[in-house]
């Protein structure tokens, strides 16, 4: 993470400040509905009972929607809410402000999600005014899987109550399967919020009506099964990847999407897998499990992760297992050796670590966590494929312990569902990821890998849209001859002027590594130019790597060809970041 960002004299421990990094942002704050249009209602009963603030931070999503449903509960309670992302208010307000909600999940190594940066570094700064005048609450969105859990959401509450704000109802962490924890949430905390005496209890003037479209039933708990149309391999033969594209129906699901939007997929479990686990555990598929009216092989089919082991199970096995090299990394509270001894291993390896451990059925799946859906950036624009959304998906395979392995729904798009057969899939709507509204705008792409199917998506829209602004994409791989996917798209659009620069990087064509990054530096003149005249810069693919040093090009860039100190530079891609002309789209 970016630590030049964080103010030096934050009142936090190193280990806190690694966490945090961000710029100031914009005040825009809005009076929503839960599904982010203006709501009349609220404006309404606004002048009338009393407002309590629901701000959001999300990369993807899920946030916001929580926002929307602690708005529904808060309009009961006879609050007006407000609902606003963390980048549309800025600290000051908070002087004129009583109650806050806040709703965050964390992204990154334990990082704030984009649109919380500016904020957090206001209200992490020494210059941060007090707050006792504040009452807040806190829920955080995170994963378990992460060493960093729910940080972002444990910094703000932390940072709140430093600044003399009252906490009316603890924060609440939930892991990936956040629903109920965070409606208890809600329950708990939305009446605690103060109110002046006769303010009413009740909402005064009546909600609007919640319009159940057909398209608001598909979710991730209801996800929609969508045909597939089409799944056909875009690495050539030789490449080390295989990377392939998806075409999906939307059939009559209502499913809407826009350009820059995520598909969230359900998988299905490999049966080879399940099939493994069962001889190994010595336990039938129709073994019941206590809780359960489904058997377990059903429950190990459809229910559960049972390719990436969960801490509790590598726990589980350690205690029984009697293996030294286990027990040693796990005793030594090592991270990195224990990543290292997990890399490549699944629940399978894990078990058989020492085949004489057994499990019992309850025992085995107490152990497992909850399957999840996969997001997937959209590559397609909804004008160009009506009725259709396509995806840029890399076959996750890897050979150990003498077995092919397999990422769980890659791997079930890629062999187990054959075109004409369906999945299960939602919508998942990125408000933060957009075209600009300007179809003049210029718009700078970085996405190298499977990075660039968002880039395709935009391009189609702003082909369909007539949109006189012009595009530079840079993308890259490891080789041109295997890896140049949508090569002639690509040159379509470059012979008909919509693609107006394509910069490419093969990374291993020559000697020396060429990146995405590298090809910015190259033409550091013209980006930067780009920039000055306006440019929209986004940046889609592995968040581990890739997306930090394409910042540190941009910061580079920036300083040496606007003649600027590096900390003006920063400055500078703060600026672009609050305008909302640094977009990522990160995994
Ligand atoms: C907002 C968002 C957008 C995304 N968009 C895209 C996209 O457009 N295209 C795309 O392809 N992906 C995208 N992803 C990533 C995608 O969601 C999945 O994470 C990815 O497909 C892997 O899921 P899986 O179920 O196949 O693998 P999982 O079952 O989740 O397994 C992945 C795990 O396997 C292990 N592993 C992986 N490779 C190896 C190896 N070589 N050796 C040993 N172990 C290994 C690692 O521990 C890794 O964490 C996106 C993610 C997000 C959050
Ligand atoms: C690339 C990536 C990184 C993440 N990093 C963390 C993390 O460090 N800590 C954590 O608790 N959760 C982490 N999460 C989980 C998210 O916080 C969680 O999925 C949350 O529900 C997302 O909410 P949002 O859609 O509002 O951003 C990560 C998720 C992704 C996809």
């Amino acid at each position: 993470m970016n630590l030049p960002y964080f103010p030096e004299d934050a009142p936090f421990t190193g280990e806190q400040k690694s966490w945090v990094s961000g710029y100031l942002a914009g005040l825009k704050t809005r009076i929503l509905d839960g599904a982010g249009k203006p709501d009349a209602g609220s404006v309404a009963s606004a002048q009338q009972s009393v407002p309590l603030h629901i701000l959001f931070g999300t990369q993807t999503g899920n946030a916001e929607a929580v926002a929307g449903d602690v708005a529904a509960a808060a309009r009961e309670l006879g609050f007006a809410p407000i609902i606003s992302g963390l980048d549309e208010i800025e600290i000051e307000r908070l002087a004129e402000i009583e109650r806050i909600a806040i709703v965050t999940s964390t992204y990154g190594e334990g990082e704030m999600p984009d649109n919380a940066l500016a904020f957090w570094t206001a209200l992490s700064a020494e210059t941060a005014p007090r707050l006792e005048h504040l009452s807040f609450s806190v829920l955080s969105l995170g994963d378990t899987a992460y060493d960093g859990f729910c940080q972002a959401g444990k910094l703000f509450d932390m940072r709140l109550e430093q600044l003399g704000a009252q906490r009316v109802a603890a924060r609440v962490d939930c892991d990936v399967d956040f629903e109920k924890t965070a409606k208890d949430w809600i329950t708990a905390a939305v009446p605690a919020f103060p109110k002046p005496a006769g303010a009413p209890t009740a909402t005064a003037v009546a909600s609007p009506a919640k319009v159940e479209t057909a398209a608001a039933a598909w979710s991730r708990k209801n996800p929609y099964p969508a045909v597939v149309l089409k799944n056909r391999r875009l690495s050539g033969t030789g490449s080390a990847k295989e990377i392939r594209h998806y075409e999906i129906a939307l059939g009559d699901s209502g499913l809407a999407y826009e350009a820059g939007d995520a598909l969230g997929v359900m998988p299905v479990n490999n049966p080879t897998l399940v099939t493994a686990l069962l001889v190994r555990l010595g336990l039938s598929p129709d073994a019941s499990v206590p809780g359960s009216d489904r058997p377990l092989g059903d429950l190990l089919t459809f229910a559960y992760e049972i390719a990436t082991p969960s801490r509790e199970l590598v726990a589980a096995i350690e205690a029984r297992a009697g293996d030294e090299a286990l027990t040693h990394v796990l005793r030594h509270g090592d991270k990195e050796a224990m990543s290292a001894w997990l890399w490549s291993k699944d629940i399978l390896d894990v078990l058989n670590v020492n085949r004489g451990v057994a499990l019992t059925a309850e025992e085995f799946v107490a152990l497992l966590k909850p399957l999840q859906h996969r997001a997937y950036s959209i590559s397609s624009s909804p004008l160009a494929h009506p009725g259709e959304v396509h995806l840029t998906i890399a076959s996750v395979r890897w050979r150990a312990e003498d077995r092919e392995h397999g990422g769980v729904c890659s791997t079930f798009l890629a062999d187990r569902v054959a075109e004409g057969e369906t999945a299960g899939i939602f919508v998942s709507p990125n408000k933060a990821f957009r075209l600009p509204v300007d179809n003049d705008a210029p718009v700078i792409m970085v996405g190298p890998g499977t990075g660039i199917a968002p880039f395709r998506a935009f391009l189609e829209q702003r082909r369909e849209l007539g949109a006189k602004g012009t595009n530079w994409l840079f993308f890259g791989d490891q080789h041109r001859a295997t890896d140049f996917i949508y090569e002639d798209e690509l040159t379509a659009m470059g012979k008909n002027g919509l693609l107006t620069r394509l910069d490419l990087a093969f990374s291993r064509d020559q000697v020396e590594k060429i990146y995405v990054q590298t090809r910015m530096k190259q033409n550091g003149r013209d980006l930067f130019s780009w920039l000055e005249d306006g440019a929209y810069f986004y940046v889609c693919g592995d968040a581990t790597r890739m997306a930090k040093d394409v910042e540190d090009a941009l910061c580079d860039v920036i300083a040496t060809h606007g003649g600027m100190s590096a900390e003006s530079a920063n400055e500078y891609v703060a600026a672009l970041r609050k305008s909302k002309r640094y977009l990522r789209d990160v995994y």
